[in-house]
């Protein structure tokens, strides 16, 4: 049975700073209560208050850039393309992880708004979590084209069809939304030097990997998805599929991993395993 143990200093505890508006004419007050952590404070984290004019502001993320030029230079995020397109800022507002960026205030009601780091993960400062182990597992289902066949002399086609079959899978943009609100990759996502649940992120590209017409070894990747934990852990419990900020299905790609391994043939030819939709290998 897994226990969770709270890391040292990890509970919210006393009050946090409240930063309130200066009052001016037509302002739009809001408020927003931030996640704080200082790894080099010995204080417990805190939540802060900051009410800020949101007139000119539409996006969640433009409301903590604002913060921190006008109000807190200290407050940590990550953000890089402001257009849902590099994952980087992803966080838990409102109680749901998404990203900033894509969110706007209309979105998030009219009260106050909660913002909190990725849950489940080491914050480093912050809304700032260290996402080093499930990167790890990105890299662990090889997320690349992978072939025994000599290179051809150009590159390795695929016909519209193949490739149409990707859709719903390549658009992933690793923003971890999905697996940091999976309950059982919160039990089972983190076990180093142990058996460990991959997560819907991971699974989602093991399975783009598996479905593509050009790759050439599926069951080397469904032997490395083959044990108790690393698939199977899923629940069908579907918060993945409900936070995804891209509108992707993470479960029914690993439920399509599921009906693959059960289906396996014990000869394990090369593309036998391989579901039927995906064993044309005509190339355009
Ligand atoms: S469906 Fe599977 S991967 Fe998605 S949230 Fe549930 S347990 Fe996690
Ligand atoms: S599947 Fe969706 S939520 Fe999960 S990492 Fe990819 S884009 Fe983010
Ligand atoms: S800043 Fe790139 S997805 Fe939000």
């Amino acid at each position: 049975m897994v226990e969770f143990t709270l890391p040292k200093n990890s509970k919210i505890t006393g009050k946090g700073k409240v930063h309130r508006a200066k009052k001016a004419k037509g302002a739009k007050l809001r408020k927003f209560r931030i996640y704080r952590y200082d790894p080099e404070s010995p204080e417990n984290p805190r939540v802060d208050v900051y009410e800020i004019d949101v007139r000119g502001v539409s996006m969640i993320l433009d409301a903590l850039i604002k913060i921190k030029n006008e109000v807190d230079a200290s407050l940590s995020f990550r953000r890089s393309c402001r257009e849902g397109v590099c994952g980087s800022c992803a966080m838990n507002i409102n109680g749901a992880n998404t990203l900033a960026c894509t969110m706007g205030l209309d979105a998030a009601g009219s009260g106050d708004i909660s913002i909190y780091p990725l849950p489940h993960q080491p914050v480093m400062k912050d809304l700032v979590t260290d996402l080093s182990n499930f990167f790890k597992q990105h890299a662990y289902i090889e997320p690349y084209l992978r072939a025994k066949t000599p290179d051809p002399e150009k590159e390795r086609l695929q016909s519209h069809e193949d490739r149409v079959k990707l859709d719903g899978l390549y658009e992933c943009i690793l923003c971890a939304c999905c697996s940091t609100s999976c309950p059982s990759y919160w039990w089972n996502g983190d076990n180093p030097g142990g058996e460990e649940y991959l997560g819907p992120a991971a699974l989602l590209q093991a399975y783009r990997w598996i479905l593509d017409s050009r790759d050439e070894l599926t069951n080397e990747r469904l032997d490395r998805l083959e044990d108790e934990f690393k698939l199977y852990r899923c629940h069908t419990i579907l918060n993945c599929a409900q936070v995804c900020p891209k509108g992707l299905n993470p479960a029914k790609a690993i439920a399509e991993i599921k009906k693959l391994m059960v289906n396996r043939p014990d000869g394990r030819g090369e593309t036998e395993s391989k579901p039927a939709s995906a064993k044309t290998k005509e190339h355009a």
